[in-house]
């Protein structure tokens, strides 16, 4: 099963919440940039929806159709004027051309990590700043690994299967439980994700199971600051947290980071 299909885009609203802060993070960045924006992997719109209807004008470009199709959705059922300063692509952040400048550019919640190799990570870093104004920026958050989860499941088969989170599924009305395990490989800093989804009658008894599966590239700290350096950026700020709080080891890592002349 592909990434982000037609079933997992289903589902992602309800199990993939974003990070604590996120949203209203991004939506004062875009206000204080005053628009465009370009946001990079916007998926469903849980970022970009708010944004416009803060009165920013914002283009989501992602590489999933199915994404796309429920943001489409979503977007249809807001006010025309909202509706005026949303554009969406179907497109690949490693290689795409919009024809125009942006004063700010995000790749929000792990949409980075989908690059699984310092190429793909260059080309969508380089691309980012042939799109970026002068004074523009680019904002981009992944989470910061942790040596000692990523140690534990070494030699092993991978984390234990854990019982992450539960949801109404938004057809049935019935109780949708999410199960996940990962496998680590520090050689190429991958993780495999896989998420279980079961769906439970009344009595609990399953009535339906789907599986899918994500490939992430965790990147440290020292890697994203040289990364960005290497692709002609000045980092302005290196931030933990949504609050603006201090890089903490093992948090987030949110990047701020300017197109050097
Ligand atoms: C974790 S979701 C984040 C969605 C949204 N930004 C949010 O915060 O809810 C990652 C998104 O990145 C998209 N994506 C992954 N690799 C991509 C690529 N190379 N180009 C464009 N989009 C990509 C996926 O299709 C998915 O919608």
């Amino acid at each position: 099963m592909k990434e982000y299909d037609r079933l997992d885009a289903a589902f992602y609203d309800y199990y993939s919440l974003g990070v604590e802060g996120d949203v209203p993070f991004y939506v004062e960045e875009a206000q204080k940039a005053g628009g465009p924006v370009l946001e990079l992997g916007c998926g469903t719109g849980r970022i970009l929806i708010p944004t416009a209807e803060a009165g920013v004008e914002i283009a989501g470009l992602d590489r999933a159709p199915s994404m796309l199709a429920i943001a489409r959705d979503k977007v249809a059922r807001l006010d025309p004027a909202v509706q005026g300063r949303i554009e969406l692509v179907e497109g690949d952040m490693r290689d795409f051309s919009l024809g125009r400048r942006f004063k700010l550019v995000t790749i929000p919640y792990r949409a980075f990590l989908h690059l699984l190799t310092g190429e793909d990570q260059r080309r969508a870093l380089r691309c980012v700043r042939d799109h970026l104004e002068p004074d523009g920026r680019l904002i981009l958050n992944v989470f910061d690994p942790r040596l000692d989860t990523i140690g534990a499941h070494l030699g092993s088969f991978g984390s234990a299967l854990k019982m992450v989170s539960e949801f109404v599924h938004p057809d049935t009305g019935r109780k949708v439980v999410v199960w996940d395990t990962r496998q680590y490989d520090p050689e190429t800093q991958a993780i495999e994700q896989y998420f279980i989804f079961e769906e439970l009658d009344g009595e609990g008894q399953v009535v339906n199971k789907t599986y899918s599966s994500l490939v992430l590239r965790y990147v440290h700290r020292y890697e994203m600051e040289y990364l960005l350096e290497l692709c002609g950026y000045r980092v302005e700020a290196l931030y933990g947290d949504f609050g603006r709080g201090p890089f903490r080891y093992g948090r987030e890592q949110i990047w701020v980071a300017r197109p050097r002349p």
